[in-house]
């Protein structure tokens, strides 16, 4: 049997870095083995590429753009998130497949069925166990961190910003085991609800990994 995949889900400062932060400790107190990982990137061939798809200065078109989200996938599906499942880890990561749809499908306006077919091949048909899909209103977007205008994706506008959120929704609607969470909550109620969500899911009493 093998571990458990749980992946974050959202836009930029939604809260998915705190949260994954919060989960992957509560993991470990839990006695359970836990990789925390994060697309793009990853493992190093995905880390190479998550530099150029965030530096801002680079006009990467939104086909290559997409092939490269993928190519990053590929890799970290292959090197590092099945074999930890296969180990029975538990396996926490920050963006998955929704986030192609959502950003270069809804967003940008890429075909969704070309970006299922691509997500499929990058992933071999991995799905996550669970999804946790964290949308805050946009009225808390620039509060939260400093506005650094720091990558490509953070300079979008607001009508990017608001088709991208409704993706997620549309999104996370269809998708199997997947729950969408409100972001403007307090860290403590949202780390709640996760826990919840897990409880429901069976994750927690079903991982092998699970030290005695
Ligand atoms: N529930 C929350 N309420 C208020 N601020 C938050 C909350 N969750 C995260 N933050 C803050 O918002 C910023 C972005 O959070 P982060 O977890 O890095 O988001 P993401 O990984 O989705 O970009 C950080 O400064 C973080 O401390
Ligand atoms: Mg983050």
């Amino acid at each position: 049997m093998r571990g458990k995949f749980i992946v974050l889900e959202g836009p930029d400062r939604c809260g998915k870095s705190t949260q994954a932060k919060l989960l992957y400790n509560y993991l470990l107190e839990k006695g359970f083995d836990v990789v925390l990982t994060r697309e793009p990137g990853g493992t190093k061939i995905a880390e190479q590429i998550r530099e150029i798809l965030l530096k801002p200065e680079l006009d990467v078109r939104p086909v290559a753009e997409l092939l490269l989200y993928e190519a990053s996938r590929a890799q970290h599906t292959q090197e590092k998130i099945i074999p930890a499942l296969q180990e029975g880890k538990m396996v926490i990561c920050e963006r998955y497949t929704m986030s192609t749809s959502a950003y270069q499908g809804y967003a940008r306006g890429l075909d969704l069925k070309m970006i299922d077919t691509l997500n499929h091949i990058a992933t071999t048909g991995l799905t996550p166990d669970l999804t946790l899909v964290f949308l805050m209103s946009d009225k808390y977007f620039s509060s939260r961190g400093e506005y650094l205008f720091s990558d490509r994706l953070e300079r979008e506008d607001k009508e990017f910003r608001d088709s991208m959120r409704q993706g997620y929704k549309n999104l996370a609607a269809k998708t199997e085991n997947a729950y969408l969470l409100e972001a403007d909550d307090d860290v403590d109620s949202i780390h709640r609800r996760v826990v919840e969500l897990l409880e429901k899911h069976h994750i927690t009493d079903l991982c092998p990994s699970k030290k005695s």
